[in-house]
């Protein structure tokens, strides 16, 4: 595939995730023209730092359809339009419709503040994964890059980095630490999957 590829960030929150893959693509760090921000969200922080940008985005959302055909079909219609190739979940807080993970197979990667397949599936999101860890009285966390495939948490895991966990932790304090290498690592994953590191593509 032609460098850069063109790059879809799905987002619901603050973007955290986003603004360092925006860094690493002005910074030369990754293969990639982010051409679209796709917010399951109107409030999400993360579409502010799009416009900032000059990056065009969209508000999405399923429900806004009268069934999930049509929801889908749209979805991928966007998509195509943007002549999308590779998909970057990032704080992305909605399941990714069976039609589009089969348009895009091994081309969609999440980023889960854990290290998988511990503290990942239904629920265990932002906080909850932290507190988790927490509970369990791990010594250490970490943040996991996969590919998304149809099963929530599941995806082959592309690159994984620890982080201790220390005493007196707050779940504040280590999704603190856990983000700091989030930042690091997804566009370090993303740039080696792109161009095809992983046995892909
Ligand atoms: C990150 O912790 C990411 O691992 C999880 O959601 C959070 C998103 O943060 N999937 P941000 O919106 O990128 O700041």
């Amino acid at each position: 595939m032609p460098l850069p590829v063109n790059l879809a960030v799905f987002i619901s929150g603050g973007g955290s995730n986003l603004q360092s893959l925006i860094d690493a693509a002005k910074a030369g760090r990754l293969s990639a023209k982010i051409v679209l921000v796709v917010s399951s969200r109107a409030d999400a922080f993360g579409l502010e730092r799009a416009r900032r940008e000059g990056i065009d985005s969209v508000v999405y959302r399923a429900k806004d359809y009268p069934n999930p055909e049509e929801a889908e079909a749209e979805l991928l219609k966007i998509l195509e339009q943007y002549k999308v190739d590779f998909i970057a979940l990032a704080g992305y807080m909605k399941m990714i419709p069976a039609t589009v993970i089969k348009r895009f197979i091994d081309k969609i990667t999440n980023i889960h503040p854990a290290l998988l397949p511990k503290y990942g599936g239904k629920g265990m999101y932002g906080h909850f994964v932290h507190e988790a860890v927490l509970a369990s009285r791990d010594k250490e966390s970490g943040a996991t890059v996969h590919l998304v495939d149809e099963i929530f948490d599941h995806g082959k895991i592309l690159m994984q980095e620890r982080v201790p966990v220390i005493p007196g932790d707050t779940p504040e304090s280590l999704a603190e630490r856990v983000l700091k290498v989030e930042h690091e690592i997804y566009p370090l994953a993303l740039e080696q999957l792109i161009r095809g590191e992983f046995g892909n593509g």
